[in-house]
């Protein structure tokens, strides 16, 4: 007898841990112990990895270590530079190229074979130091600029800035993009975690989970397409200084339209959340502060504008589905609020969600169990063999 199919394994617990529990319904995101809110605009990177690998903060010489030792993995071999100069050359996607970047760095690893947890959290850190790096130096590349070397006086963050802008960044632009860093880390089973823990399941290789988390990241049901959240901003502000309408008056026409010829609003609805997603508030408080201290506060002001406009119309057109603003909205508001370009919204998010995915093959290789489900067979039976010279 077949058991029911769990097609995506939708509501089925493969395993516990204790990196995040994501709550739908009361929308509510725990990290680590902390709810998002209390930890993301606070927290460094570098802090919040450091409590995802030892389920505790460091204190101020376990931070300054864990920087140091970031830094120290912060510049990429040349070997990881000329493969991101061939992937330029082809004009590879910057997902693709932080796949690749990302596998080569395998090629430095003192001793491949060895297995300890050690060993493991030494990758994890080679991993996560340089991860930005490979981004922000394939950017460049692509663009026919000369890559810029890390500043072993800057943080993780305001490094990534330098590194793709080649100027120091603002002290907001990096708060803005750590909150934005620590905010994305980790979510509970979603599609790039759970293929890393399938991954070293095996007892395979950290490098090999990641680099399968980030082909898992990269199609547009995980990673998303965060530009298009914007564009609508965009459009409606044209459409409203064209026909001296208010903001909320073109969203609302904008919505209708929209919904009635059967599209949907990029940045509104998710699958879990059914009241508002904890991370857009949390980044939508960092938008606005990083628009209030540095940039466009009226943009700030038209997307909140907007996205009143674009739930209250939701739920009269869609009633009880209970769409609202997620993830996508506010992370577009922030990291073209630094500058950033769209196609590097999901390497950046990559970026962090390493932290998360480091930390889950750390906990999966503690679990030691192998992910093997099953699946139900649905093709012929009993077929008969026939020789190459009598088939048609
Ligand atoms: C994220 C998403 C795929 C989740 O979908 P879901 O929870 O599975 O919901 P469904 O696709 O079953 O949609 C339920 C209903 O709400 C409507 N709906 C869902 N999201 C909508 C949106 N953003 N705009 C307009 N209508 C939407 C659907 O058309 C459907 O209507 P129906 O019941 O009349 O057929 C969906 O909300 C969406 O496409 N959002 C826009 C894209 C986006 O922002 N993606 C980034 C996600 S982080």
């Amino acid at each position: 007898m077949m058991s029911e199919i769990a097609r995506g394994l939708a509501g089925v617990v493969v395993t516990e841990t204790r990196l995040s529990r994501v709550d739908g319904e009361a929308g509510e995101l725990i990290i680590a112990g902390f709810p998002l809110e209390e930890l993301a605009p606070k927290a460094t990177f570098e802090e919040v990895l450091y409590l995802l690998w030892n389920d505790r903060l460091p204190n101020s010489k376990e931070l300054e270590g864990l920087q140091l030792e970031m830094a120290s993995f912060r510049s990429i071999p040349p070997a990881t530079v000329a493969i991101l100069q061939a992937a330029a050359q082809r004009k590879l996607s910057p997902m693709d190229a932080f796949r690749i970047g990302v596998d080569t760095l395998s090629l430095s690893d003192p001793n491949p074979s060895e297995n300890s947890r050690e060993a493991n959290e030494r990758r994890a850190v080679v991993i996560l130091a340089a991860a930005p790096t490979i981004v922000a130096t394939y950017w460049r590349l692509l663009n026919g600029q000369d890559p810029v070397d890390p500043d072993p006086n800057l943080s993780h963050t305001a490094n990534y800035l330098y590194m793709l802008n080649a100027e120091k960044p603002h002290p907001d632009a990096v708060r803005a993009v750590e909150t934005y860093l620590n905010t994305v880390v980790d979510h509970g089973m979603n599609a790039s975690t759970f293929s890393s823990r399938v991954i070293v399941s095996t007892q395979s290789d950290m490098f090999s989970g990641i680099v399968g988390a980030i082909g898992a990241l990269k199609g547009p049901l995980h990673g998303g397409a965060p530009g298009p959240a914007l564009d609508m901003v965009y459009d409606i502000r044209e459409r409203a200084n064209g026909s001296g309408r208010s903001i909320p008056e073109e969203a609302d026409a904008y919505v209708r339209d929209v919904v009635s010829s059967g599209g949907r609003i990029m940045g509104f609805g998710h699958r879990v959340y059914k009241v508002r997603d904890p991370r857009a508030d949390v980044l939508g408080a960092a938008a606005e502060k990083l628009f209030r201290e540095a940039g466009d506060a009226q943009l700030c002001e038209d997307a909140r504008a907007v996205e009143e406009v674009v739930v209250r119309v939701l739920e009269e057109l869609k009633p009880g589905r209970r769409l609202q603003t997620n993830v996508e909205f506010y992370t577009a508001l922030v990291l073209h609020g630094v500058g950033m370009p769209t196609d590097l919204f999901t390497p950046t998010f990559g970026i962090s969600r390493a932290g998360g995915w480091s930390a889950h093959i750390l906990e999966q290789y503690d679990e030691a169990v192998l992910i093997r489900p099953q699946s139900g067979y649905n093709g012929e039976l009993g077929r008969k063999w026939v020789p190459l010279s009598e088939r048609k």
